[in-house]
């Protein structure tokens, strides 16, 4: 038994959704702890491809268990749509569960999200526009709809005439956006519930349970580190905790529950939206990357900016997050190339810096120091051991985990579920605990 967390250890899109569904096979439970329909997790099985947003890639194994967690903020349209589609596919939906106490994305903080980007001008995020920010606003301001009010009708009413009518007047006043009519949108999200309601269930307790019944559980982050609301690239950063400790908040359950970390990263690095991104290439590599690794948002679907290798955000996240050890994703992607870098410090105004500093303005002053190896110029789609790796490509996954000091567990050579190899066990591999700078076991 072992209730493991899966983190993105990146900008997002690092590939969790293939990790997770390689790792739901073994799970019992799994819990998505935060983030909303901001998140795509694209998952092919055979000839068929899923794209999911909100509910967790387990869905695909009939007898897993998916729990949509208290941290994370639902849009029931979108949620619905999602059953929909896999319902059209045969794939059962029963076992979807949804948290009581998730906050509900309503029109307005979709509305208020585009317009305030708007507004913001030079100083946008470069949000996904799905409300995401404005609905934890709501919850942090302590104004926000969560799924028990969703599903208690007469509560709903009351709630949602108020709350529309003080939202109205900021689309009116400050965004100069038509208001809302309270009666239809009452009306649209009752019709929501009435659909949702035989999924919601009390999270934490059901996640409790399972703990206690000694079933494996998997704890699915969404985004990645560098997008963290406290850990990130602040301002640049989404409105939850990606990072490993949000899966206690976010599923409501206690750190001594959790056994393991498992980090996600690509072969390379890639960003969606604004904010600094020392090793990006905008032209050249970074063309080559984007269209080899098909670097196109599942959501919005914006190109992504892509770099090489950032080993500096590498240490930081497995710092950060705990990882016992890592899923690196998309190697074949560098397949052509001849040479290959990797970040493995910044220098800030003629000064090395190992670690990630946490100021945007000094993080967006960070030079890249690279280290250059030699490429492979060969497909590694079709290799299912290490054996079976170019030496060069072998080489270069050495070099990672040695730059961040966590072993790689899973390596993965393409989108479908076989192309991948197990270097060890992700799930019951030796803990780690922490490393020194050498990786050694202190
Ligand atoms: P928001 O989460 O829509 O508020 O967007 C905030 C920032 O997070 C923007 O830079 C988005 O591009 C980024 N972001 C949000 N969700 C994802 C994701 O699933 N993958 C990659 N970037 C994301």
């Amino acid at each position: 038994m072992a209730n493991v967390v899966v983190i993105g250890a990146q900008w997002g899109d690092e590939g969790k959704g293939k990790v997770t569904d390689l790792l739901s096979k073994s799970a019992d439970v799994v819990v998505r702890y935060q983030g909303g329909v901001n998140a795509g997790h694209t998952v092919v099985v055979k000839d068929q491809t899923f794209k999911l947003h909100l509910i967790p890639s387990g869905i695909l194994y009939p007898e897993t268990e998916c729990i949509i967690g208290s941290g994370t903020v639902i849009d029931p349209k979108t949620l619905i749509e999602e059953l929909d589609r896999l319902e059209a596919l045969n794939i059962s939906t029963q076992n979807l569960m949804i948290s009581q106490t998730a906050h509900v994305t309503m029109p307005y903080h979709r509305l208020i999200d585009q317009a305030s980007e708007e507004r913001r001008g030079n100083h946008k995020i470069g949000t996904t526009g799905r409300g995401i920010g404005p609905t934890y606003a709501d919850k942090s301001e302590r104004i926000g709809i969560r799924i028990l009010d969703l599903i208690d009708p007469e509560g709903l009413r009351k709630q949602l005439n108020w709350t529309i009518n003080y939202k109205n007047v900021i689309l009116e006043k400050l965004y100069d956006l038509p208001p809302l009519d309270p009666e239809a949108v009452i009306d649209e999200y009752e019709q929501y519930a009435q659909r949702l309601r035989p999924h919601v269930v009390d999270a934490s307790l059901k996640i409790y349970d399972a703990v206690q019944e000694k079933r494996n559980i998997l704890f699915e982050g969404a985004q990645g580190t560098l997008l963290d609301l406290d850990h990130g690239t602040y301002p640049y950063v989404t409105s939850s905790n990606p990072v490993a400790g949000g899966a206690c908040v976010g599923a409501g359950v206690g750190p001594t529950m959790i056994d393991r970390v498992i980090g996600v990263a690509k072969a390379y690095t890639t960003r969606v939206g604004e904010g600094p991104f020392p090793t990006e290439m905008t032209e050249g590599v970074g063309d080559i990357l984007c269209d080899r690794g098909a670097e196109f948002g599942t959501t919005t679907g914006r190109k992504r900016r892509c770099g090489w290798f950032d080993a500096v955000i590498g240490r930081y996240a497995v710092r950060i997050n705990g990882i016992d050890c890592l899923a690196i994703t998309k190697l074949d992607v560098l397949d052509e190339l001849d040479e290959i870098k990797v970040c493995v410090a910044y220098e800030i105004d003629g000064t090395r810096c190992d670690n990630f500093p946490s100021s945007s303005r000094l993080f967006a002053r960070c030079k890249p120091i690279y280290e250059t190896l030699p490429g492979w110029q060969q497909s590694t789609m079709n290799c299912r051991t290490l054996e079976d790796l170019p030496k060069q490509a072998l080489d270069y996954l050495k070099y990672l985990a040695e730059l961040m000091a966590a072993p790689i567990a899973v390596v993965s050579i393409g989108a479908s579920r076989d192309q991948t190899i197990i270097v060890e066990d992700p799930i019951h591999g030796p803990k780690r605990g922490l490393l020194d700078a050498n990786g050694t076991p202190v």
